[in-house]
């Protein structure tokens, strides 16, 4: 399937705005990469969950980032026919150019969720990882997942709930996770109200799974909580949540206990929830 066969709605924008409510800065993108290698494991046993009639099926990845969620389909769903979509141009690039170079087959998109460039009833598995969170309403794109899944298909979102980040030794600087995450994520406890939002736009047969990360003797977590905390400091200071001297220290705290190889740590919860159209 080429792009102009899935575009079927309305033409692609050239370069879609990103996204109003996007607080992370993501110019280092080895932060989404380390992102993605923590919770493969936890989208992986989700979607152990899910089956799909054919092999063939088509599967539409909403807000794919640098594509890592788009390859991990590929591999789950071997024979499917992904398409990928995210309102950062620069990430579609990325996405596609590492795509090409690991033989992943799957046709990128640049658009907006909350405006899906396809037609209805298109798609067998609509997928979503860690978007809802950041979105002024997550019902609306649900709905557009729910309008561009197939009758009978199925629509997965799998969003954090940011409930406690913890380390042992215990770090003031993971308490200031929950607190900042909190505040600058449009709804960082989007995770335990997805029920809720399937059953308002009434899909069917609704499964769940919830996972977390414990960390010992790896350093992708605390990696991760450390870039994550540098990718949020314009955000943090544009609210007037930190200064710059508050935020540095956080980064300090951070950087220290990611070189502290003894520290153990316990990601707050990835809930994936998904339900048939
Ligand atoms: C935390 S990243 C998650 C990336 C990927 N889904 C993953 O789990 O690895 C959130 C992504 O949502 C994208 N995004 C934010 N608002 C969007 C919107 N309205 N439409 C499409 N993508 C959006 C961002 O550009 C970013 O790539």
């Amino acid at each position: 399937m080429n792009e102009q066969q899935s575009i079927t709605k309305q033409p692609v924008p050239a370069e879609t705005e990103k996204g109003g409510n996007y607080t992370i800065d993501e110019k280092n993108l080895e932060r989404q990469q380390l992102l993605a290698a923590n919770l493969a494991p936890l989208t992986g046993r989700a979607l152990q969950c899910i089956h799909l009639p054919q092999k063939d099926a088509r599967i539409l990845d909403i807000a794919c980032g640098i594509g890592e969620t788009s390859r991990l389909l590929a591999k789950h769903f071997a024979g499917a026919a992904i398409t990928a979509m995210d309102i950062d141009n620069n990430l579609v690039q990325t996405a596609k150019s590492i795509s090409v170079k690991e033989n992943a087959n799957i046709e990128f998109i640049n658009a907006d969720a909350t405006n899906l460039p396809f037609e209805d009833n298109s798609f067998d598995l609509v997928f979503s990882r860690y978007l809802l969170m950041h979105v002024p309403d997550a019902v609306t794109i649900l709905r557009e997942m729910k309008r561009v899944c197939k009758p009978g298909g199925i629509v997965f979102a799998q969003e954090p709930d940011i409930n406690a980040s913890n380390s042992y030794p215990a770090s003031w600087a993971y308490d200031k996770i929950k607190e900042y995450f909190l505040a600058l994520f449009v709804d960082g406890l989007i995770g335990r109200k997805l029920p809720a939002y399937f059953n308002q736009i009434e899909l069917q047969n609704t499964g769940s799974h919830a996972d977390v990360v414990f960390e010992v003797n790896k350093n992708t977590v605390r990696r991760m909580y450390r870039l994550t905390a540098e990718a949020l400091e314009n955000a943090l200071l544009a609210k007037k949540l930190a200064t710059k001297n508050e935020h540095a220290a956080w980064v300090a705290e951070l950087e220290r206990i990611e070189n502290d190889a003894s520290t153990v740590v316990l990601t707050h919860p990835a809930i994936a929830v998904w339900g048939t159209k």
